[in-house]
């Protein structure tokens, strides 16, 4: 609900368990006065003013009255140049050079939906949404801020739209999403880093006077970082605790930037990374940032990451795929890479099919000349020396059995040697007389030209329309360089990396409305653009090209933080692992994997017998799961920066009718003593069933028991010399009697 109080000008968003409170002050400058627990109807107006502070100027308008200082108020959009030293969301040069906007409060309208973004990903769905208009105090510039309540998770999403009624162009050097003031300080940030192969690892630091910033400049969203931060109390864990989530649903540079002041007030903003922008908007023009989802939990970090899973799965995600049960797949690339032809495919497909497995997934190779990496990217035709006889014999062959096909694509990229390349060699970023970088032998398509989308769009849909293609794999290989589009001219070259995001959303946006039925998964050198943008246009993403079931067990734990198990691409593959060399049980294999959308990724012609009983049982396994694992409640049991040698998580039904256990040692020691595990979201006093992965009774326990006095998890015995005993996996399902 939304509320607005004529006389105070408190404005006041009510969400299931939270409240975020503004106010106009009467200067006319929009003040931030709360986002946490509900207020149960009171304000906070006055509580939280800092006093006079030395060196922090009034604005014009306040003559002495120094208290009122921007330079110590709580702000909803800060800028740039007018008294505010901390960082900013704005900035903003006049056509005179004027650097100091003075934004204050014009109007407002309580709008009863969600307004889409145009070409950009935002959530969707019934909510009501606030628009609050400020304007500059001396020219024409407005900024319009909005935020829309989802109530049921207790989110706000905000973005604003700074449209430029002045006369003439102005330019902004940095347009950010929002800013979130808190009045105190004692806040720890938690942000997920990574490099390629080991993508979103928990980092949990103190705040620091000054800033502490997380961000990219790589063209997309990365592995390096993710556009997601949580600010919480020092001792916030899992089950206690305030936390805010700040999360950019946005695939290119950004920043996340958070302080603490001289007052002691906390501050974070989030959005495009200002470095290397610019935006010259014309009179009567406006820009539009990327949406911020922010969430709050005052029961601890659990909490919060369960909110961020349902609201994306519902209110982020789109299409037919958002909600539908995906098909378990197999993925030829590590079973193959490039040594493969149409006669292999229909052999891993028919061996796969006769195991349980519902789709083919053809990856990197299938086109133009592409034998090897160095080559072809851009000649999205099918190679018809590998698949011979085209892509429709190929469908049909593996329809035939019974399997759906999937193909891999790169659109956003073009190797030199290409015919694309030869026929357009000024289509790639680079600035013409000078030199450029090449990473994985290949260049990026400039996505910010129509013709250049235009094209990679008609070959796409070629292939598309030609066969009976059900999914298609969206990778993206490399970073951006020598960012430089010859459509634009000299002085707007600063615009040219968010238009090519843009670029990119509007083709991902083509092709999804036309091949609505194609289930589109994303991926970029696996886990490098799993952001909140991306989720906007296909549900699920390759969460990393790291495929070892122990190391995958600290990338999915990181991704859980902000990101709901649908979205989690997750593959058994062969062992010796190709990425690390270890060897894991298969069963150990499978339990990771199904904490994700399941499938397969090595030669099924190499496994045993018995280990193809097993993925027969795991593939039936996870289609009984499937609603519980997609849908359920999803509870980090430990802490996985603490505890070393195992991890355990649990899926439980919303009403507590089911629940499912995993443990998975990723350390094993001599004579350990595993800790004790303590459920969660069962029915206090309703009796639950537990049985192993086998279907052996454990025995039957209340769900207070198994909450509150919980049980130790199995002990994993260490083998000498090692062997199959170690990084064993425990599966438990819980049904209330
Ligand atoms: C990336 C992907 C892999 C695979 C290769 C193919 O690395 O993450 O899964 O598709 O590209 O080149």
């Amino acid at each position: 609900m939304i509320f607005y109080d004529e006389k105070s000008r408190i404005f006041t968003l009510e969400t299931a368990h939270a409240a975020y409170q503004m106010r106009v002050d009467r200067y006319g400058f929009l003040r931030h006065l709360h986002f946490g627990e509900k207020l149960c109807g009171g304000s906070c107006e006055g509580l939280h003013t800092v006093g006079f502070m030395s060196f922090s100027p009034a604005a014009g308008e306040m003559g002495e009255d120094y208290v009122s200082s921007l330079d110590l108020a709580q702000l909803e959009y800060p800028v740039f140049g007018a008294g505010d030293y901390r960082s900013h969301c704005l900035s903003v040069v006049f056509a005179d050079g004027a650097r100091n906007p003075e934004l204050v409060y014009a109007s407002h309208r309580v709008i009863e939906e969600k307004p889409a973004l145009e070409g950009l990903p935002a959530l969707h769905g019934a909510c009501e949404t606030l628009e609050i208009t400020l304007r500059d105090r001396w020219a024409e510039l407005e900024v319009v801020l909005l935020y829309s309540v989802f109530e049921e998770y207790d989110a706000v999403a905000r973005s604003a739209r700074i449209v430029n009624r002045t006369g003439a162009p102005v330019k902004l050097d940095a347009a950010l999403s929002v800013c979130l003031d808190l009045p105190e300080s004692g806040f720890d940030l938690l942000h997920f880093h990574g490099r390629h192969a080991m993508e979103r690892l928990v980092e949990r630091t103190p705040l620091m006077h000054g800033k502490l910033c997380v961000d990219s400049v790589r063209g997309t969203s990365s592995h390096q970082q993710n556009p997601f931060v949580i600010l919480c109390d020092h001792a916030a864990t899992e089950e206690s605790g305030r936390c805010w989530g700040v999360s950019l649903l946005y695939s290119g540079n950004f920043t996340a930037c958070a302080e603490e002041d001289q007052a002691g007030t906390s501050r974070v903003t989030m959005g495009i990374n200002p470095a290397g922008f610019e935006w010259r908007l014309e009179d009567g023009e406006s820009f539009q940032t990327p949406e911020a989802a922010l969430v709050f939990s005052a029961e601890g970090l659990g909490a919060l990451s369960r909110r961020y899973h349902k609201l994306y799965r519902r209110n982020l995600c789109r299409g037919e795929w958002a909600r539908k049960q995906r098909p378990v797949l197999i993925n030829n690339w590590e079973a193959t890479y490039f040594d493969f032809d149409d006669e292999r495919l229909v052999r891993i497909a028919k061996a796969a099919g006769e195991l349980g497995v519902e789709m083919l997934v053809v990856d990197d190779g299938w086109f133009g000349s592409r034998f090897d990496d160095k080559r072809a990217l851009g000649d999205w035709i099918v190679n018809t020396e590998k698949v011979r006889g085209g892509m429709k014999s190929l469908a049909d062959r593996v329809n035939a059995l019974g399997m759906k096909l999937g193909l891999w694509f790169e659109p956003e990229m073009i190797s030199e040697d290409s015919d694309l390349c030869r026929a357009h060699p000024d289509w790639f970023l680079h600035v013409p007389g000078r030199g450029y970088s090449r990473c994985r032998q290949q260049l990026v398509l400039d996505m910010s030209r129509r013709e250049v989308r235009d094209a990679v769009h008609d070959m796409m849909a070629e292939v598309l329309s030609g066969a009976n293609i059900a999914y298609v794999k969206w990778d993206m290989n490399r970073h951006l360089t020598d960012v430089w589009s010859a459509d634009l001219p000299a002085d707007r070259q600063g615009e040219t990396a968010h238009r090519f995001v843009l670029g990119v959303y509007e083709l991902l946006e083509r092709m999804e409305s036309e091949f609505p039925h194609v289930l589109f998964e994303g991926c970029s050198g696996g886990g490098g653009r799993f952001d909140a943008g991306m989720l906007y246009y296909y549900p699920q993403i390759w969460c990393s090209d790291n495929t070892d079931a122990v190391e995958r067990l600290e990338i999915q734990y990181g991704t859980s933080f902000g990101y709901p198990v649908s979205a989690v691409g997750s593959h058994v593959s062969a062992c010796p692992n190709h990425q690390t060399g270890r060897t894991t049980p298969f069963h150990t294999r499978g339990v990771v994997a199904m904490s994700g959308t399941f499938g397969y990724e090595l030669d099924l012609a190499k496994l045993s017998d018995g280990e193809k009983e097993q993925v027969k049982e795991q593939v039936k396994r996870y289609h009984a799961l499937y609603s519980l694992i997609n849908d359920g409640d999803y509870y980090r049991l430990l802490d996985m920066t603490a505890q070393r040698e195992l991890s355990a998580w649990e899926f439980a039904a919303e009403d507590g009718s089911r629940a499912l256990l995993n443990i998975v040692y990723s350390h094993v020691r001599a004579n350990f003593v595993p800790p004790v595990i303590h459920l969660r979201g069962l029915t206090p006093d309703a009796s639950y069933r537990m049985t192993d992965d086998a279907g052996r009774e454990v025995g039957v326990f209340t769900g207070a028991v198994l909450m509150r006095a919980g049980f130790r998890a199995p002990r994993a015995e260490s083998s000498y010399p090692a062997g199959a005993n170690d990084y064993p996996a425990f599966q438990y399902d819980l049904v209330r009697l």
